[in-house]
């Protein structure tokens, strides 16, 4: 098995959240990857009490990290001009660097890649944009053959978080604090709130897409401070929901950048997002319109991110190639007539007395549950629809209802269609 050792500079939320994963998906990272994650050194200046890093050796100058026996410098210590140097050292000391900091990145990100480019490592960045939300990578690899035309989307998952809640009647200070203790919003949470921090990963995809410098020149920034109760009433009325907005457009020579609060259609993809989850909607020329949403803040998913990028920096993804990666045959395929489901039937019946009674009575028979169902108007024939959802059940029982459906002579056509959950 191939082994790639890290040092982690940070012991706070992000990485104490790396080191969690790590070992908990230890089993999965190898199967997936044939590569073995081994957490050698981590640099804290005080211990964590959320978290033993058990025998892992603890350095107390993060700087001292860069100078051990790894192949990789895990920049989590947040804040940009100390992260810069770190990075940098780490640089001249030939190891490569993983970071979720978007602020090193949009601000010093030309001078650091410069710097790698010249040492011949790497920088690697998933986590910065959207936590473990894949988007650097698909820019960088899965869309590189397409022509981008725009990007845009919630990049900040705090004030997605803040503004869901507010739309539910929430005040914003108290909700601010939850997004504080479930570890979303930035040590200082005025960049989630003044949308600095979805301005830099903004910045970030456009430099990717556009080719941008960084960081880019100053460009329109505005936050979710002045939102208030009432605006989620009116863009209700109106057909919209609020969301803090970043958008990154290629125009004739020149980039759109900004980043501020907007309305936006009930009806698109991106409204529906409540809570810490981000969404990306990206302009493409090959593929069209593509989306992708996913948790954007958080331990686990930053910690998705981070793992993603340990996995492509060792060259360990999925090579179906190697005997390693061989199918198991222990695997067994669930039996199809075990699941549950809910199940939508549709049935045309005589319109006589009674039998409304009889179809309810076949399907207690088959000890079934019915969550809703309606009769419509006669059709011609004296026939009548009627269909109904039933309660969960098991695909098995629904086949015999349905059997007993389509036996039943004052049953006159019958479909089912299965409802998958959410
Ligand atoms: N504070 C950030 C957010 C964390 O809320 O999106 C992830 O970058």
């Amino acid at each position: 098995m191939k082994e790639i050792k890290v040092g982690i500079c940070g012991w706070g939320n992000v990485a104490t959240g790396l080191y969690q994963a790590v070992n908990a998906n230890k089993k999965i990272i190898e199967r997936n990857t044939n590569l073995d994650i081994k957490i050698n050194f981590i640099g804290a200046r005080r211990d964590n009490p959320k978290c033993d890093p058990q025998g892992v050796e603890v350095l107390r100058d993060i700087f001292d990290v860069v100078k051990q026996d790894i192949d990789v410098v895990i920049e989590l210590i947040g804040g940009v001009e100390t992260a810069r140097e770190l990075i940098l050292s780490a640089i001249k000391n030939k190891k490569h660097v993983i970071t979720a900091n978007k602020a090193v990145i949009f601000n010093h990100g030309d001078e650091l890649f410069k710097a790698a480019r010249e040492n011949n490592v790497k920088i690697l960045f998933e986590a910065a944009v959207c936590a473990g939300t894949p988007i650097i990578k698909v820019l960088q690899e899965e869309l590189a053959g397409n022509n981008i035309s725009k990007i845009s989307g919630m990049l900040n998952g705090t004030t997605n978080f803040i503004l869901a809640e507010m739309e539910k009647g929430a005040d914003f200070e108290p909700i601010l604090k939850i997004a504080q203790e479930k570890g979303y919003a930035e040590p200082d949470p005025s960049f989630d709130i003044d949308g600095i921090d979805a301005a830099h990963k903004i910045g970030i995809l456009s430099h990717i897409a556009f080719g941008n410098p960084l960081p880019p020149k100053d460009f329109y920034i505005e936050g979710i401070t002045e939102i208030a109760g009432d605006d989620f009433q009116h863009a209700k009325e109106l057909g919209y929901v609020i969301k803090h907005l970043a958008v990154a457009k290629q125009e004739i020579n020149a980039v759109e950048l900004r980043a501020h609060p907007a309305f936006i259609k009930n009806t698109s993809i991106l409204s529906s997002l409540e809570g810490v989850r981000n969404g990306i909607e990206i302009d493409t020329d090959l593929i069209g319109k593509i989306h992708i949403t996913g948790s954007g803040a958080g331990q686990e998913s930053t910690a998705s991110g981070l793992i993603s990028d340990i996995i492509h920096l060792a060259g360990c993804n999925k090579d179906y190639s190697e005997e390693v990666f061989k199918s198991s045959n222990e695997i067994k395929i669930v039996e199809f007539t075990e699941i549950s489901f809910q199940h939508y039937f549709y049935l045309e019946v005589d319109d006589n007395p009674g039998v409304m009674a009889l179809i309810t009575s076949l399907v207690a028979s088959h000890n079934i549950g019915i969550e809703t169902i309606i009769q419509k108007d006669e059709l011609a024939d004296n026939q009548v629809p009627v269909f109904f959802i039933t309660d969960l059940c098991e695909e098995l029982k629904a086949k015999e209802l349905l059997n007993e459906f389509k036996n039943t002579d004052v049953i006159k056509k019958v479909k089912r269609i299965r409802v998958e959950a959410d």
